[in-house]
């Protein structure tokens, strides 16, 4: 199974999103551009990584009608990322359409995953205005099985639901989590939050780190820390 460290990297603009990842001199990162940064660059950012020799994932989280985001992935397929994703609540339908759209001519295409329940809806709101009575555990396997069946990769979900992910879909099916902090580091505005070593022991496939590493006084040693701790010792 693939095991990696994602830097989610929120910066507002070009400038600084480059000037940080410029640190990293010769080394081959996994990097999230989310809709902060992709709105405000466009394009353009993705081009400027992908130069620079990082896997991409481009974190947009697609939810429309199936042609809709169809031709949205197509496009997006056009950029040469390497990860990118959609609301499992937009249904079977749009998930099946979104991987259509996705695949290139030759049937390759990135990898596809699945947010099932945002982490900021929690059950009540799910209850008083969704109206979705079902506990939150159910709801996100049930959303991670769907995902599965419409030929999806994986979800993104907390470090803590990997198992019993893995335990309902297979070990094959990739889980991408954040939520990780080290012991001695700031939780920010995360509340349920697991250190990259624990990360690992509960099965996560991928860790997405943000603030950890960008806001860390030594980027670099921080996410050689974490490569460490959750990779393993092997690599560096
Ligand atoms: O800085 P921090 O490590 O908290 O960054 C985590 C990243 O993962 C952010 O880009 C955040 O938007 C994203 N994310 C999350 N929780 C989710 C889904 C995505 O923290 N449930």
């Amino acid at each position: 199974m693939p095991k990696d460290v994602i830097i989610a990297c929120d910066f507002s603009g070009k400038e600084e999103a480059l000037t940080f990842l410029d640190k990293f001199t010769g080394e081959s990162l996994f990097v999230k551009v989310g809709m902060e940064l992709y709105y405000a660059e466009g394009p353009e950012i993705i081009r400027e990584i992908k130069k620079r020799n990082h896997k991409i994932f481009l974190d947009l989280k697609l939810h429309d009608i199936p042609n809709t985001v169809k031709k949205a992935m197509k496009a997006l397929s056009r950029l040469d990322i390497d990860m990118c994703n959609l609301h499992a609540a937009g249904g079977s339908g749009m998930m099946k359409a979104a991987v259509e759209g996705l695949t290139a001519d030759d049937g390759s295409r990135p990898v596809l995953i699945a947010v099932t329940q945002l982490t900021s809806t929690d059950e009540d709101t799910m209850k008083k205005e969704l109206l979705i009575e079902r506990p939150l555990e159910e709801v996100v396997i049930s959303y991670a099985q769907n995902a599965k069946s419409c030929g999806l990769d994986g979800i993104v979900c907390s470090p803590l639901e990997s198992n019993i992910v893995h335990a309902a879909c297979g070990h094959e099916f990739l889980t991408i989590t954040p939520g990780v902090r080290f012991e001695d580091s700031e939780r920010g505005d995360q509340s349920r939050i697991t250190t990259p070593a624990r990360a690992r022991e509960l099965g996560s496939d991928y860790i997405v780190v943000g603030r950890p590493i960008t806001a860390a006084a030594d980027p670099i040693a921080a996410y050689r820390r974490c490569m460490k701790d959750f990779v393993g010792d092997s690599v560096y």
